[in-house]
């Protein structure tokens, strides 16, 4: 780790390679690196909440079958990324003490209640369909370890949106009753999942982030240009499954080549980091309760570990 970018460096990101473990870094590409994967960590496991209080309660065993996979899926990708980071000379260990107090974040998303069967599949069809859109830059993002993680990732978060999308095609071809559950759980996240993309990219509303992990090829796409990407591919699939989004303006301007949209209410976004959410204290006690009581398996891992540790030759 380098205070400042060097020409090794710089060569290697002009040149559209990619910055491995050991390659000289600037500390403050290290460090960023270490705070976004380390959160995207953090949102897998905590994102395995909200579906996970459905696996029980899901309407058919191939739902609930499906639905298990799909959480099984959420916990690996959050130890891809663990693993990812800690080739940043960091420990899981360390970073989950930090999501347990507070300083680190994990996704404002999973802040929201599942209230319906429908919610799982609007989770699935939008917040999914949010994470392919925003990890599919990420597959080329400049350091090797994250873009290498997220090629599985997206494969598999492909599955997830279209089970989502198949849950609420069926509930929107189901009865009335079941269409409206469709209609209303599309309702509650189609803005909850544009505050995935983050703050704006400029403005006060504006994050702060983007322009330098744009300029390492941390980040392909700035906030907005991925949220306008997700919104122009979603409306069509809104119009298949026969249900509304809930903004009024969405409408296709020829001109700028994009959906018109009413402006994301950042504010909300702003409320729910702050961890006043629907849901904040509700995951962040399941997730500390969760992780005291693991503690004897991670003691008998090492326990095991240590047992079986190739002796030291004298
Ligand atoms: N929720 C919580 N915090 C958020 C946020 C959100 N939706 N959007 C932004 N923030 C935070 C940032 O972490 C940063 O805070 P920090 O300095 O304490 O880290 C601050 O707000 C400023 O935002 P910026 O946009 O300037 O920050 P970034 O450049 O880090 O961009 C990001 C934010 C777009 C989320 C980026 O970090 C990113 O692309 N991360 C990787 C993908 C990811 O983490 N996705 C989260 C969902 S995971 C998921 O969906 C799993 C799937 O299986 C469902």
């Amino acid at each position: 780790v380098v205070a400042e970018e060097s020409a090794s460096f710089r060569d290697v990101l002009d040149s559209g390679g990619r910055i491995e473990p050991r390659d000289e870094m600037p500390e403050g590409y290290r460090r960023t690196l270490i705070r976004q994967m380390a959160q995207h960590a953090h949102s897998e496991i905590i994102g395995m909440q909200p579906e996970g209080n459905w696996i029980s309660r899901a309407p058919s065993l191939r739902r609930k079958a499906i639905l298990m996979a799909k959480v099984q899926d959420e916990a690996g990708h959050g130890l891809y990324l663990y693993a990812a980071a800690e080739t940043l000379g960091v420990d899981r260990a360390d970073l989950l003490d930090q999501l347990h107090d507070g300083r680190q974040k994990y996704s404002s998303i999973f802040n929201y209640p599942t209230l319906t069967w429908a919610d799982v599949g609007a989770i699935g069809w939008l917040v999914d369909g949010a994470a392919i859109v925003n990890q599919v830059p990420l597959c080329r993002c400049s350091y090797g370890p994250y873009a290498r993680a997220m090629v599985r990732v997206c494969k598999e978060e492909s599955f997830h949106q279209r089970q989502g999308f198949d849950i609420l095609h069926t509930l929107a071809q189901g009865t009335p009753a079941q269409k409206a559950m469709a209609q209303d759980a599309v309702d509650r996240y189609w803005w909850p999942s544009l505050m995935m993309f983050g703050p704006a990219d400029s403005g006060a509303d504006s994050g702060g982030h983007t322009a330098q992990s744009m300029a390492w090829g941390i980040k392909r796409f700035s906030n907005d240009e991925l949220r306008q990407k997700f919104i122009d591919m979603t409306v069509p699939q809104a119009d298949a499954l026969g249900l509304t989004l809930p903004d009024p303006a969405l409408t296709w301007n020829e001109e700028r080549g994009h959906f018109d949209h009413t402006p994301v209410d950042f504010t909300e976004l702003f409320e729910v980091i702050a961890g006043r959410g629907p849901c904040n204290e509700q995951r962040m006690a399941h997730r500390v309760g969760a992780h005291r009581d693991g503690a004897w398996v991670r003691d008998a891992a090492e326990a095991y570990a240590a047992k079986h540790a190739p002796r030291a030759t004298a």
